[in-house]
């Protein structure tokens, strides 16, 4: 039907607001709780070939390629295949080994980008075996690619990418545990896994509740000179997505770098005009992750932490509700969103179509 901003005051919000049923819809069909498996009808590969990969390079732009950037993290955890990200453009220009024994996967909201599209045409031509991650139905890259997974998240309108980078998150979890289950992956993770993502949706709605708690936050926030985004392993990737769309509808000036790079360089840079968010999951990196508050402290940097509990390291924090660890990043993405667009409010940017940007680059 007609797509319109459906009573919310952006497309932005909208589509924020919209996840707990876009997941549901990468989702739907697609889980098997009987064999704790994935079934993803579109991937056109046999057994034997699902088993023969020893690495997986996935390639995107922009928000695609952090979404990508979590796929892999979820493929080398889940599948236990060595995989890497890479944003398209960087990888269509280096000339890059086309191997015979790499799954290659492409990812795109519009399925229209110029640069991916373009470093799927090279990989298909060297013979690249290569999968589409795309919401778009029928677009270029959906229809060059060998086969894939469509996110089915709807028409996302809003230039700033947001339900489709869970959704792509979500989709990469259906792909690592359909790869992990025909490799080495036990039933019981499996299950675990299965059980993780089902329980998104309504994780998820929690989360929106937040909603006034979040804009209160930003409005303190936004007038900040800049902002440092600081996440480790599963945190970094929600980091670099936060900053990215922090910039994109507000214009702040963001900085992401992985929680243990702060010593090396950055650290130099904060202070109490430059806030840090702080991606602080419940798993094995949470101590590491409090030492680095601390450190921030230590030079009056103030912190809005976001993660599982409460910790008084943090002048402000929030709690999103723990899913498995593999699955964390997914939820974590989202207050930082909402963390975005009420920045951008406060700031009286023109949210749904921010300056300088296009929703799809389609032109070199
Ligand atoms: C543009 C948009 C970004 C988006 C990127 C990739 O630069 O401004 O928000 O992440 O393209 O788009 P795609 O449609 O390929 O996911």
């Amino acid at each position: 039907g007609h797509y319109d901003t459906g009573g919310y005051e952006h497309y932005l919000l909208k589509e924020i607001s919209e996840q707990p049923d876009t997941i549901a819809r990468t989702l739907r069909g697609r889980l098997d709780d009987r064999f704790h498996v994935a079934h993803l009808g579109g991937l056109n590969m046999d057994a034997r070939e699902t088993r023969s990969f020893r690495r997986v390079k996935i390639i995107g732009c922009g928000s695609a390629y952090y979404s990508g950037q979590i796929g892999a993290q979820l493929i080398e955890e889940l599948a236990r295949i060595p995989a890497d990200a890479e944003p398209a453009s960087e990888f269509r220009y280096r000339s890059p080994v086309v191997e015979a024994d790499t799954l290659y996967v492409a990812i795109s909201q519009s399925g229209e980008t110029y640069d991916t599209l373009a470093a799927v045409q090279e990989l298909k031509r060297k013979g690249g075996r290569v999968l589409g991650i795309v919401n778009t139905v029928g677009s270029a890259i959906a229809r060059e690619c060998d086969g894939g997974v469509y996110l089915h998240a709807g028409p996302e309108v809003s230039v700033a990418s947001t339900k489709a980078f869970t959704s792509t998150a979500a989709a990469f979890a259906l792909l690592a545990l359909h790869l992990g289950r025909v490799r080495d992956l036990s039933p019981a993770d499996g299950r675990r896994i299965c059980e993780g993502l089902r329980a998104l949706p309504e994780q998820i709605k929690e989360i929106l509740t937040q909603e006034e708690h979040i804009r209160e936050l930003a409005h303190k926030y936004a007038t900040s000179a800049g902002m440092m985004f600081i996440g480790r392993v599963r945190g970094y990737p929600v980091a670099r997505e936060g900053a990215q769309k922090l910039k994109e509808v507000s214009y702040v000036h963001a900085e992401a770098y992985p929680a243990s790079e702060l010593k090396h360089g950055p650290l130099a840079l904060i202070g109490p005009e430059m806030p840090t968010v702080a991606i602080v999951p419940d798993d094995e990196m949470l101590d590491k992750n409090l030492t680095t508050l601390g450190e921030i402290r230590a030079r009056s940097g103030r912190i809005l932490m976001v993660g599982h509990r409460e910790t008084d390291q943090a002048d402000d924090c929030v709690i999103v509700p723990k899913n498995q660890n593999e699955l964390d990043p997914i939820l974590l993405s989202i207050p930082l969103q909402l963390f975005a667009y009420h920045a951008a409010v406060a700031l009286g940017r023109d949210v749904d179509r921010p300056r300088n940007l296009a929703k799809s680059v389609t032109v070199e």
